[in-house]
């Protein structure tokens, strides 16, 4: 994952702008006439193409004037060669510039977001853009559906029944004044560029590449016009790249690019060695969401309510609302405490269509088609959960997707009785599936067995909630010193 060598740098660039002579009345460089063939094999070659090429690639996406057997060809050759970090921060800007862009300055507050790289259980989201909101700062989020084994927050908020995901920027705009954090899909005129160039790689297994992650992630988060960004880059089993040095790279990368285009940034690398939280699906992370912005604290969520915190507080401080971290972290706790941040959710929930009836009897809403209670099959300790496969067995239980567009099972999912490092006696409760169907139960629970490994004795190694901070200077050290 990290780069090849001679890509670390620009200076293998072939310039192809022709200057101008002296005389003529013109500033900026004429370009000579570009042709997707030559980028291909430029990048093919291991060279490094030009800001004005990479533009040309991204609108050519965007505009469908270059066909996609070009720009697969592209994204495979990028993949194997990789993206120097001017060609990733051109990449982002003009993907960003791909499309319809939203402000929201007319606001009158500072706009930040927080955007994770994907997880199991990760329902962050639902506590820190109300938490952020109530703060003081204006929380623009636009998510994603579920991808592979990771879930997505759309989905889950789509289990509210009237819930409105697809806003236009107008109505966005309408629900970020009133609430102060809206969250919504995105639109077909935001970043049309990723929308090609993501399904592209989707199918032509492009995806794993740091310039392209560091491009498509940040090209959708800066067409919102945030002035800060809060990024929780996921470590460990369930992590969306595997090696804790490719999401440390990953991590630098979108700090110092983002930083490059204007928008204060830092990355919280965090553990996704175990599900965030008891629950993982749609519905039912709603439902553990909201017990934490009710007050009420089992140990099974401590680690989703902490790290909300830590987020959040995060949010809240580079939003200018507090001057360290820790008055951050210490004013979001009180906007959960005090019932603040339930309140902004809601009044989110509402002004997007949402029925709020539903949160009166959480449990009872909640109405799955078949459900299988696993037991422990020895007694011991969890040591080991592999993250990534109990995130497949949320998915195949039909609370994710295999194909885009596939609809979702608002009340499929898994409950989490017992966390990593539990002692569990044989026979125990230590998760309950729930399915559309009893035939769906099957695979799911194999997995599940699978990926939870018992062992006599307690595990050895605590794993810290985050394990490592990028701010900008982190991040630039960092680049500099990878080999
Ligand atoms: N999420 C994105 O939006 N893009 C990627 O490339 C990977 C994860």
């Amino acid at each position: 994952m990290k780069q090849p060598e001679t890509l670390k740098s620009s200076t293998s660039v072939i310039h192809i702008p022709i200057h101008a002579p002296a005389h003529a009345a013109v500033h900026a460089p004429v370009h000579a006439p570009i042709h997707a063939i030559d980028l291909i094999r430029k990048k093919r070659d291991g060279l490094a193409l030009t800001e004005h090429e990479i533009k040309f690639l991204a609108d050519g996406a965007a505009t469908g004037s270059i066909p996609s057997d070009q720009l697969a060809a592209w994204l495979m050759a990028a993949c194997i060669r990789g993206l120097s970090l001017d060609e990733t921060r051109a990449l982002t800007l003009a993907m960003r510039d791909s499309g319809e862009k939203f402000s929201p300055h007319a606001l009158g507050k500072i706009a930040v977001d927080k955007h994770s790289t994907g997880g199991v259980g990760d329902k962050t989201s639902f506590l820190l853009a109300p938490l952020a909101a109530a703060c003081g700062v204006v929380v623009p989020m636009i998510s994603g559906r579920a991808l592979g084994h990771t879930g997505g927050t759309l989905d889950k908020l789509e289990s509210i029944p009237g819930y409105r995901t697809a806003l236009s920027l107008e109505e966005f705009e309408t629900v970020l004044r009133q609430c102060g954090a809206s969250i919504v899909g995105q639109t077909p005129a935001l970043v049309p560029a990723d929308r090609v160039l993501y399904a592209l790689r989707d199918r032509t297994g492009t995806v794993e590449n740091p310039g392209l992650i560091c491009a498509s992630i940040l090209s959708k988060k800066l067409a919102a016009g945030l002035d800060a960004l809060v990024l929780d880059v996921k470590t460990g089993s369930g992590a969306f790249l595997r090696s804790h040095e490719e999401c440390e790279y990953l991590a630098a990368l979108l700090v110092t690019t983002a930083e490059a285009a204007g928008t204060r940034t830092v990355a919280l690398l965090t553990d996704m060695d175990q599900p965030l939280g008891y629950a993982a699906g749609n519905w039912i992370e709603l439902i553990e969401a909201v017990e934490v912005m009710r007050g009420e604290r089992k140990p099974e969520s401590e680690n989703l309510r902490e790290l909300s915190l830590i987020l959040a507080g995060w949010m809240i401080h580079l939003g200018g609302q507090a001057d360290t971290l820790e008055l951050g972290y210490a004013r979001a706790e009180k906007a959960l405490t005090d019932g603040s941040a339930l309140r902004i959710f809601f009044e989110m929930i509402a002004a997007q269509g949402g029925d709020l009836s539903v949160f009166d009897d959480m449990r009872a809403f909640h109405k799955p088609g078949a459900t299988r209670v696993v037991e422990a099959w020895e007694s011991g300790y969890i040591a080991t959960m592999d993250t990534t496969a109990l995130g497949w067995a949320v998915q195949r239980l039909g609370a994710g997707r295999e194909k885009a567009g596939e609809p979702v099972d608002p009340h499929a999912g898994i409950f989490f009785h017992a966390r990593r490092g539990a002692r569990v006696k044989r026979g125990q409760p230590l998760a309950s599936l729930y399915a559309t169907t009893a035939a769906q139960l099957a695979e799911p629970e194999e997995i599940f067995r699978r990926a939870i490994n018992l062992s006599e004795g307690p595990p050895h190694a605590v794993v810290p909630l985050v394990r490592r901070i990028f701010t900008r200077a982190e991040a630039e050290r960092y680049l500099q010193s990878a080999p």
